[in-house]
Formats: C-alpha cells, structure tokens, sequence
C-alpha cells in the first residue's frame, strides 16, 4: 500500500528556529543510529519513519557509520526514502555525518578534507539523495587543521551537496573557533549537535552560551540517556531493550543502584506532573530556549508517541527544577 502522510501532521508539533538561521527544527527530532541497520527488520524501521513523520516529526538524523554495518542505516533509509517519502522530500531535513571510523586506510577516519568529501559521496549514493539538508563534522579531530575540516564543510555547501553544515562533540572553546572560521568563509555554521541528558550535562558547562552568543542552534543528542531516563529499566532488563543487547554504549553494568535510585525519584517525580519519565527527561532538556530540538531513539512506534505527547506539558515550577537539581548532583 502506498504510504500516505497523515494530513494533521503538522498540528501537534511545535517548531523551533535554529540559532539565527531562517531553518526551523522540530521540537523533537528521530535519529536512525539505532533500529535501522541490517539487524533489524524493514518493516519495523519503516513503521518508524512513518509514525515520527505522522506526528510531524521532519528532521530525520543519520551518520555514515550508523547500522550495524556502518552504511546500512542509510541504505535502508534510502530504501524507505524512496519508496514512501519521495513525495514529501521537500517536508524532511536529512541529516548525514562523518568523523568516525568509516573505511580501511588513512582517508576513512576523522577529519581530513579526502575523507569528508568522499564519505558524504558515499552516504548520498546510499541514501539516493542529490543532497543532504545538514552536513556535519561528527567529532574534533586533534590531527587536522581545524580550518581545513571546515573549509571541507565551506566546499560541500558550495558544491550543492549540503545546504547546512554543523559540528557535533566539539568542545566549547573549539566550537567557538569553528564558527568563525566558518563565518569567515561565508557558510555559518547552522547547529552543533552534542550529548545532553539530565545524567550528561557538560554543555552547561560554556558551550551552550557560546551557542547562544553566536547565534547556533543545538539539538541534544541522547536526551534519555540510551533509554535510561524512562520507565525502561525500573524493574530490570527487559529482554528486547538496548541494555540487553551487545551494546557498547548501554550495558547492564552502566545501571547501578545508584543510577536506578535517582531514576525512581525522578520517575516519582514525573508521575506527580502527570507525565512519564522520558516525557518529563525530554521536557528538561528543553526547558531553557538554548536547545533548539531532542534527538530521540526508537525502537517502538509508541515511544515516538511518548515523546510527542511530551509537548503536552513543558513547563516546570521553580520548586519542581530544584527538587529534581537535588537528586541530579
Ligand atoms: N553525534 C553523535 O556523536 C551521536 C551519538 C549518539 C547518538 N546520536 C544521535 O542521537 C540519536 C538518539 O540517540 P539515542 O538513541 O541514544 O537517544 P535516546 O533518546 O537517549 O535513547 C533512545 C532509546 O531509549 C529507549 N526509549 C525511548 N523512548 C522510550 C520510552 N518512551 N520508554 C522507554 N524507553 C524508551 C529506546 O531503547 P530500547 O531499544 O531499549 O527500546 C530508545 O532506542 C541517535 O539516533 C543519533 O541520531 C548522535
């Protein structure tokens, strides 16, 4: 059956302007890292891409390395992209990155111009694109001249196979430098994407303010902490979650008493403002006007409604914010 978008979908999401550019985001945004590689079935990743993009969810992240194997996150997506959503590109901000060990030799890693250029040819051939709407650098390379990494970002721009660049993982002082190289060329720099959860609070630490100063938008990645700021894992390790799977990133030993006694609370919490836990994990990372959209994870349709049903209810007390500060620190 041909896909068809549901027409009411863009009247429960609240859209959000990134930084000083004319791009608005979707409050929440669905990134493919996981559930869209080989290991899982089409159907489910195609079940997702419907459902985020029915709750007007446009802005879809990937990475060239996503999978398992790396590439195959985009070559599905690509799949689905042009079976389901050809009609509908023009609604959709695509996103790819590199920075990450992608293939064999010197040119398939970090931050070099080589691998830049030739890694996003690759993801656009994947995915079947003529261009993606973000491009970006995915991680500092301490090797390369910052501003040939940019000036790799500045060509792509040019060349038409991106429409915006952004940096992720950089370091505040670093993004800063970036940015105005970056400004410099001409091609601003759209959005810095990092991790940001209420267990992984670093950019509050100087880089959301330079965010800010300088006009960039953030989206938070990770803003469930993996799936540990949900309701997931309060009594145990449900077979089919990420913890119970050979992840690097989540495993059974990352969930001590200590984490899951904080996650109690704050579930507690949550319960009181008549919200689930991840609803009120995503509402916090939102709660200032420094991040632009939560790049969420999903491997259930009902966790995009969970999330979207978020926007119900963003606003936090001055007792509430102190009350889960405390359990925070
Ligand atoms: N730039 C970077 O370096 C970088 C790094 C990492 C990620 N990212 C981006 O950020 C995106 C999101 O990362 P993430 O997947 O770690 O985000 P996350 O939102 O913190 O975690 C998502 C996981 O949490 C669980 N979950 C979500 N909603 C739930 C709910 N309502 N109830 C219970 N469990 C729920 C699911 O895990 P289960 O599988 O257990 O159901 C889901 O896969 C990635 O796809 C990628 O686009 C970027």
């Amino acid at each position: 059956m041909v896909y068809q978008a549901n027409s009411a979908r863009y009247e429960s999401m609240e859209y959000r302007r990134c930084g000083r550019s004319g791009l608005k985001l979707p409050a929440i945004s669905l990134g493919l890292w996981h559930n869209f590689g080989d290991t899982t079935l089409l159907a489910n990743s195609r079940q997702l891409l419907h459902r985020a993009f029915d709750c007007g969810i446009t802005h879809l992240d990937l990475a060239n390395n996503y999978g398992p194997p790396p590439g195959s996150a985009e070559e599905n997506f690509g799949r689905i992209l042009r079976e389901d959503f050809l009609p509908y590109r023009d609604e959709l901000i695509i996103s790819s990155k590199a920075g990450y060990t992608m293939w064999d030799g010197p040119y398939g890693d970090w931050g070099s111009r080589k691998y830049l250029i030739s890694s996003l040819d690759q993801s656009l051939k994947r995915m079947g694109l003529e261009y993606v709407d973000i491009f970006y650098h995915h991680r500092p390379d301490p090797e390369t001249p910052l501003e040939e990494t940019m000036r790799a970002l500045d060509s792509i721009v040019r060349q038409g196979k991106a429409l915006y660049v952004g940096i992720s993982n950089y370091p505040a002082e670093l993004a800063a430098q970036a940015i105005d190289i970056l400004n410099d060329l001409g091609t601003p720099c759209l959005i810095h994407q990092p991790r940001y959860s209420m267990f992984e609070r670093w950019v509050e630490g100087g880089l959301l303010d330079v965010l800010q100063e300088k006009g960039v938008g953030s989206i938070a990645f990770s803003p469930l902490a993996g799936g540990q700021l949900t309701d997931r894992y309060l009594d145990g390790i449900p077979a089919d979650s990420r913890a119970a799977s050979d992840s690097k990133f989540l495993n059974a030993e990352q969930l001590t008493e200590v984490k899951l006694e904080k996650v109690r609370k704050l579930n507690a919490i949550a319960q009181r403002r008549g919200q689930k836990l991840s609803q009120m994990a995503l509402a916090w990372v939102l709660r200032g006007d420094t991040v632009t959209s939560v790049l969420i994870g999903a491997s259930k349709t009902s966790q995009i409604d969970d999330a979207v049903g978020m926007l119900a209810n963003r606003h936090f007390s001055a007792a509430e914010l102190a009350e889960i500060e405390e359990i925070l620190v």
